[in-house]
């Protein structure tokens, strides 16, 4: 069984709905990079294999991610499922888990990268929004996409019921993506996100959830 490891950085809903769906793999770790976070408070309560490496303890972005990488390895991690890790990995990082190492974005890439993705989507007046999972490349939410999950954004939306709506799908299409992964059913290659089953992306990729289209 392939070992994989999720960082995280906050509430971690993304990392219980990975461990809910009981992955075909071995989790090696739950790693954030703050000591205080609800998710790690979850995955410690089950048991899972936690541990902290706080960024506030190195001098530079370089050795807190030496640092965590070393970590991984330590733990045999394979595979690597950022969930909400709100740090931004260097490229040296990023080059040792190449084809390894993914990431859920709260929009469809490559509109808005960066922060507050739903406020950025109402204020340009977007009528489709959703997530995005892909492998992380250098460039900040950039990487090739593997799968994607389209929302309607709603007259009556705020930043909070358009998030709600996202966040549902995330917890969707991350478990099926990173299930695939672990299964080599899909993997990087020429910097594409290359599907054995070509079907698949289509299938997961249009969630208009009924009853909320019009
Ligand atoms: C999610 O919206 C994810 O897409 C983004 O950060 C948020 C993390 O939420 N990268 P959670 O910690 O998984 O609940």
């Amino acid at each position: 069984m392939k070992r994989y490891v999720i960082l995280i950085s906050g509430r971690g809903s993304n990392m219980q709905a990975l461990i809910e769906a009981r992955l075909p793999g071995v989790c090696a770790g739950v790693i954030s990079n703050r000591p205080d976070t609800a998710g790690l408070a979850w995955a410690a309560a089950r048991s899972l294999p936690t541990a902290v490496v706080d960024h506030r303890a190195f001098p530079s972005r370089a050795s807190f991610d030496a640092a965590l990488a070393d970590e991984i390895e330590r733990r045999g991690g394979e595979f690597v499922l950022l969930a909400g890790f709100m740090r931004v990995l260097t490229e040296s990082f990023v080059r040792r888990f190449s084809g390894r190492l993914v990431n859920i974005h709260p929009s469809l890439l490559p509109a808005f990268p960066g922060l507050h993705t739903h406020a950025a989507a109402l204020a340009a007046g977007v009528r489709v929004h959703g997530c995005t999972v892909h492998f992380v490349t250098p460039a900040l939410d950039s990487g090739p996409i593997i799968v994607q999950a389209a929302v309607p954004v709603l007259p009556s939306d705020t930043v909070e019921t358009l998030a709600a709506r996202v966040l549902a799908q995330e917890h969707i299409v991350y478990p099926q993506a990173a299930c695939a992964l672990l299964e080599g059913r899909c993997l990087l290659a020429q910097g594409r996100a290359v599907w054995c089953d070509e079907a698949t992306p289509a299938t997961l990729a249009l969630r208009v959830p009924a009853g909320q289209a019009h």
